[in-house]
């Protein structure tokens, strides 16, 4: 039998979109075969319906040759198939052992007993590599972690067609090399991996073919090794992708932030978060803030921006002192903030895209005159925001923000902050979770606002984007500036080592 999957001209309409629109997808048994496609394009769906969350429009599934109705993920199980979701779905309080045999039914007579449910655990653990603790707490265990006892909760339930959703959007490159390997190991035991992804050069390290999807529609299927980059891309975006961002030189001009021996308290007790930071960023520049996950690039910006008090320190905008003004008086000031998480600070998921424009200046005018909207002027500002910055949702600026893919909702934030014409934008982690197609966007839209001599802090974990976007990078580590330095004349080996907390010239 060559195929373990076959979906076969699957169709799935939503109100005002087709996610899925005749697509094929066949998965060999022992391959990992992956599913590109840009943001919204109808991955997720396509494996939803696969794993019985959804149901097909129309199409037919085979699972091993034979027609299979999957009304539920109950099924999915029965049929040996398992799915690893872009959002866990674990329960905090429990412990890994407790999640892994949560839902399960216990054999007649027979009652689930932890110890021995721990055990196969840790076998199940070893002879994958899996490096899981069967009685430690969720809570308490690294999102990688996290994420090796979904694998693991799949096993358990002797899953051999496994499918990844969006896997190495919240690991780290170490723990993406830990997951490869798994994957690995997987294919090693006779499993079938679909994995998720828009990341190409994930997909030339594991996969051996790669179907592609653009806009609800199948485009094909690839061999990965006869397949470049370039033209995978081509086929997910429908056009040539440039993977390098022109930025022009440029002089940058007055200093329009100025941050002078900050310092702010972490959210433990007794802990700095940020200690004695300054730096300056001028007109027509990008700062770019490299450092490792967790090093108080957090506080930083939340102290620039308002969300978090400072201790000591000064911040100033346009010569003006701000560090105690309110978040609104300093959006106000001109500063705009892309937010690290868009879902929590940036949006409000129930509201429409429209009323999601307007968050920040609904009560300037035209928007509200003497304590009325002006839905009108409303709209309007609305449309121009999610035409120039190709935000995709099916009922246009009345689509529930909650609806639209991730890489739109950034699209959407992005557009938002830059249209308020700030002189400082604070941009955290702008291209997180994004497809190729839109992080270009997006790097052209902050290199466009930096030509324009806007002042633009780039907080970014992605060290290549931090390197091609930035004029002058400030390294941090453990709160404390480890050094400036110009883009032009550094390297991801510098930089990268700086991370570390090793300062330039530092010799041993
Ligand atoms: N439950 C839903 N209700 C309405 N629209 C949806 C729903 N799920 C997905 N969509 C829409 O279907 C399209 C495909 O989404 P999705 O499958 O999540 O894309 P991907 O995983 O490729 O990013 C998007 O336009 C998305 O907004
Ligand atoms: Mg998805």
């Amino acid at each position: 039998m060559e195929y373990v999957v076959e979906m076969l001209d699957i169709r799935k309409e939503f109100p005002g979109v087709i996610a899925n629109d005749n697509i094929t997808l066949r998965l060999k048994k022992g391959e990992i075969h992956a599913l590109l496609g840009e943001n919204g394009a109808g991955k997720s769906t396509l494996m939803s319906i696969l794993f019985g969350l959804y149901q097909a429009d129309s199409g037919k599934i085979r699972v091993n040759g034979k027609d299979v109705s999957i009304s539920n993920p109950n099924v999915a199980n029965e049929l040996g198939i398992g799915m690893v979701h872009q959002h866990f779905k674990l329960v905090h309080n429990f412990t890994v052992t407790e999640n892994i045999i949560l839902g399960m039914e216990p054999k007649a007579g027979l009652s689930i007993d932890i110890k021995s449910a721990a055990k196969r655990v840790k076998e199940i653990s070893e002879q994958y590599g899996l490096n899981v603790e069967p009685n430690a707490k969720i809570e308490d265990v690294s999102v990688g972690m996290q994420q090796r006892v979904e694998i693991l909760k799949m096993l358990y339930r002797n899953a051999d067609i496994l499918i990844f959703d969006e896997p190495t959007a919240v690991l780290t490159p170490q723990e993406i090399d830990d997951l490869i390997k798994i994957m690995k190991n997987l294919i090693k035991e006779g499993k079938s991996i679909i994995l998720i992804t828009h990341k190409l050069k994930e997909i030339k390290a594991v996969a051996d073919r790669c179907t592609v999807i653009r806009r609800g529609k199948y485009i094909g299927t690839v061999d990965v090794e006869s397949t470049s980059k370039a033209q995978m891309a081509e086929m997910m975006v429908g056009r040539e992708v440039l993977f390098t961002v022109d930025k022009p030189e440029k002089k940058a001009g007055e200093a329009i932030l100025k941050v002078d021996n900050l310092s702010v308290k972490s959210s433990r007790e007794g802990v700095m978060a940020v200690k004695n930071f300054s730096f300056e960023i001028k007109e027509g520049e990008i700062l770019g803030l490299a450092g490792v996950e967790g090093n108080g690039q957090s506080e930083l910006v939340e102290a620039i921006t308002g969300l978090k008090p400072i201790t000591s320190g000064k911040i100033t905008l346009n010569g003006k002192e701000i560090s105690s003004l309110s978040i609104r008086e300093r959006i106000n000031s001109g500063i705009a903030h892309i937010p690290e998480d868009r879902q929590k600070r940036g949006l409000v998921l129930d509201y429409t895209v429209g009323q999601n424009m307007v968050i920040e200046i609904y009560d300037r005018k035209p928007f509200s005159d003497r304590g009325l909207l002006n839905h009108k002027a409303i709209s309007e500002y609305a449309e121009k925001i999610v035409e120039d910055f190709d935000v995709r949702a099916g009922q246009g600026v009345d689509s529930i923000t909650r609806s639209l893919s991730g890489g739109n909702q950034q699209k959407a934030i992005v557009g938002r902050e830059i249209e308020l014409k700030p002189d400082v934008l604070i941009a955290v982690q702008p291209t997180r979770g994004l497809d190729v197609g839109s992080i270009e966007y997006i790097h052209r839209r902050l290199i466009e606002q930096r030509n324009n001599g806007k002042a633009i802090l780039l907080v970014s974990l992605e060290l290549d984007e931090i390197l091609s976007l930035s004029d002058r990078i400030a390294i941090i580590n453990n709160g404390e500036l480890i050094g400036i330095v110009n883009a032009k004349d550094t390297n991801e080996n510098e930089v990268g080592l700086m991370m570390t907390g090793i300062k330039r010239g530092d010799t041993d």
